[in-house]
């Protein structure tokens, strides 16, 4: 499996920003979408591109266009939003799609409670996104959905991993590439990942 850890000064900065405890939410969803340019970046390297012959004003040239059909995106609620907006940006033309989770308290697995996704995904890039790749039980979940509704070639982007949630996904999906600005020291007790930044949805919503 490929691991990219995207480790450009800009994005390292903006990164210890964001772990900041006082960092306010306006400041994280902001430095979030900034990073989640510089992500998306990596995470589309490889997009195939064909040429087309256009007229510049200065007289006919081949250029390059991506090519094929348009990414799908996908966000894992709640947190995988703050990617999502940032990306977009980059990326206007890319379908959306949206995975929802939960924890069952009793079983301690995830279950769905929503499932929309753009159509023909099996001829798509599918990005799925979630800036915490902790014990990557809910993440790895979304990925099984995904490939449930035919999708074939598939990233995971997120801003930051566990080094127990790289070796889960690695397990489970081999084929999905994992591109994050960091890979962190350890998960605490309760599947915090340390030194982390904290709950990323609370930190970007202020729902503390
Ligand atoms: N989800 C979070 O938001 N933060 C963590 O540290 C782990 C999972």
């Amino acid at each position: 499996m490929k691991l990219t850890v995207v480790d450009h000064p800009l994005v390292q900065h903006k990164l210890s920003i964001m772990r900041d405890k006082n960092t306010p939410s306006n400041q994280f969803r902001q430095l979030l979408r900034e990073i989640s340019h510089l992500l998306a970046y990596e995470v589309t390297r490889d997009l195939d591109v064909e040429t087309r012959d256009i007229e510049t004003p200065m007289g006919p040239a081949e250029v390059p266009f991506l090519a094929g059909k348009k990414l799908a995106l996908v966000s894992i609620l709640r947190a995988g939003n703050g990617l999502l907006d940032g990306i977009l940006e980059l990326i206007p033309s890319a379908r959306v799609g949206f995975v929802g989770l939960y924890r069952d308290e009793e079983t301690l697995k995830p279950v769905q409670y929503y499932f929309k996704v753009p159509d023909q995904l099996d001829q798509r890039l599918v990005i799925a996104v979630d800036p915490m790749l902790a014990t990557g039980n809910s993440s790895i979940a979304a990925i099984d959905m995904l490939k449930e509704a035919g999708a074939q070639n598939i990233a995971f982007l997120c801003l930051l991993a566990a080094p127990e949630g790289i070796a889960n996904m690695q397990a489970a999906h081999p084929d999905v590439p994992i591109v994050t600005a960091s890979v962190d020291k350890k998960l605490n007790e309760i599947g915090y990942i340390v030194p982390g930044l904290g709950d990323a949805g609370d930190r970007m919503f202020g729902t503390a």
